[in-house]
């Protein structure tokens, strides 16, 4: 048996992937790892340049040359980010350029739960265990403006985040998609603590 456990759990925007990946790894003691971050840091770098996120050579260089400090920038979680994001993900030469950084994440024991968009399908089609977490959008995007706070444009953030779904999952390089063998685990209905039980469910391990 591998001593490297990677799980991994894919989804759109605002379905609860983070909140459960953390807390399966806390509870398994495993790293995690937020792909997310990486995409976003690539765009805040452009934005913070000055520059249009759909370049692609601007992209590329930027991806290149991240670094893990990079993920500490505080202004990663501004929606604009997400969606400058989402504007350079497509891009080819940007996703290999993030590979290595996540299989490296992985690859130490005891291994790691990562979330993203395309981890089961694309970065560990071998993973242990993959999960794909979803809701109604609806739903997300009454999770994303809680997580806003008051005064939120509720109205805007279901356009963005209807937008940034189309993208994601319209994008002919690894698109948003459960992975064949994913377990699907619709949190529409599920509270943080109900989607975690379900999770180690599909894991086999007790709470
Ligand atoms: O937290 P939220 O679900 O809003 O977004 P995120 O996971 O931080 O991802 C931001 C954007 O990065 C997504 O909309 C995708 O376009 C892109 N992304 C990706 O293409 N592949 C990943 N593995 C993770 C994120």
């Amino acid at each position: 048996m591998s001593e490297v456990t990677v799980i991994a759990i894919d989804g759109p925007a605002a379905a609860g992937k983070g909140t459960l990946a953390r807390r399966l790894a806390e509870h398994l003691g495993l790293r995690y790892l937020d792909s997310g971050r990486l995409y976003r840091a690539v765009a805040a770098k452009l934005l913070r340049a000055g520059d249009d996120p759909g370049d692609e050579a601007k992209a590329v260089a930027a991806a290149r040359a991240l670094v893990a400090e990079d993920l500490e920038d505080l202004g990663l979680r501004d929606e604009a980010v997400g969606q400058a994001a989402s504007i350079l993900a497509p891009i080819a030469a940007v996703r290999a350029a993030l590979l290595d950084y996540q299989r490296c994440f992985a690859a130490a024991p005891p291994g790691a739960v990562i979330d993203g968009r395309d981890i089961g399908s694309v970065v560990f089609p071998d993973a242990t265990h993959k999960l794909f977490v979803t809701a109604s959008l609806d739903v997300r995007v009454g999770r994303r403006s809680a997580e806003l706070g008051s005064g939120v444009d509720k109205q805007a953030v279901r356009h963005e985040m209807a937008a940034r779904d189309a993208r994601d999952q319209g994008r002919g390089v690894a698109p948003l998609v459960a992975a064949e063998d994913a377990h699907v685990i619709e949190t529409s209905e599920l509270d943080a603590e109900a989607a975690f039980k379900a999770a180690l469910a599909v894991i086999g391990v007790r709470a």
